[in-house]
């Protein structure tokens, strides 16, 4: 069903994410890649440890509205790392939303990120690692290492609440794409990443509450659009699934 913009901005006035609350709904309509990147981002570090000063890394940060938020609310330092949008781009944004003495906006691909090793007092990725950091070796060679001993890990990505075994059901197939194999459940990642022996699961878990259908389909209806896939899901299968790791 496509929304006219007064039913748009209705939904955006979502109480289970009171911080985000704050943010005009048209800059964040404008600068989502996706699902509602704001809700992601506070879904994720409603539990995780975050602090004033901290050093963090948003990697996949998109158009950067995660990154200043994070500033924004915590008094925290970002690192805004993305591939897909320019770094010169990101600064606008950023200059604009008045953080620049808080986020620093690099262009970087996530094999090749430009940072001293236990630079960071946490890590948070929103809708990204999905696309690159499924492989075995992710973690060991590309990520845990920037993350100081004892600094978190938050990741939110689409997922499942359990691994399909073997078909993917009948009523989703004619929208399943190759790219959603790498859509995973909680269990999955925990198992992932907690046999690298290199970090502690604190939380591997789905969106509570059928949430995370909800941010799916809602943050569709706010760019007129409709994702088939989830709609026929109708939360059965699909979530989005939060990841908190610490590093040992
Ligand atoms: C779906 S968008 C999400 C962006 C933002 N986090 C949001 O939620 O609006 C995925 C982001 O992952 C980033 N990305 C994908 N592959 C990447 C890679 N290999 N290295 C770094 N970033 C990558 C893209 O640049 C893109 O901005």
């Amino acid at each position: 069903m496509l929304l006219n913009k007064e039913q748009i901005m209705e939904i955006m006035k979502n109480e289970k994410y009171p911080l985000t609350l704050k943010y005009d709904p048209e800059w964040i309509i404008e600068n989502q890649m996706g699902s509602h990147c704001l809700w992601l981002q506070e879904s994720l570090v409603q539990v995780m440890d975050i602090k004033p000063n901290m050093r963090i890394l948003d990697l996949g940060c998109g158009k950067a509205i995660s990154s200043i938020f994070l500033a924004k609310e915590f008094g925290v330092h970002v690192w805004a790392n993305d591939l897909w949008i320019s770094a010169s781009e990101n600064w606008e944004r950023i200059r604009k939303a008045g953080v620049e003495n808080l986020v620093y906006p690099i262009h970087a691909e996530s094999h090749k990120l430009p940072y001293a090793d236990n630079f960071f007092d946490a890590i948070v990725s929103i809708n990204s690692i999905q696309f690159y950091g499924t492989d075995q070796l992710y973690l060991k060679n590309h990520l845990v290492k920037y993350v100081k001993s004892g600094g978190q890990i938050g990741i939110i990505v689409p997922g499942l609440y359990n691994e399909f075994d073997g078909n993917i059901p009948e009523y989703i197939k004619p929208y399943w794409e190759n790219d959603f194999y790498t859509w995973h459940s909680p269990q999955w990642w925990s198992n992932h990443w907690g046999r690298t022996e290199l970090v502690d699961i604190e939380i591997a878990d789905t969106l509570p509450d059928n949430e995370g259908y909800e941010i799916f389909r809602k943050s569709e209806m706010m760019v007129n659009s409709e994702h088939k896939l989830v709609l026929a899901d109708e939360g059965r299968n699909i979530s989005f699934v939060r990841i908190i790791a610490r590093k040992k």
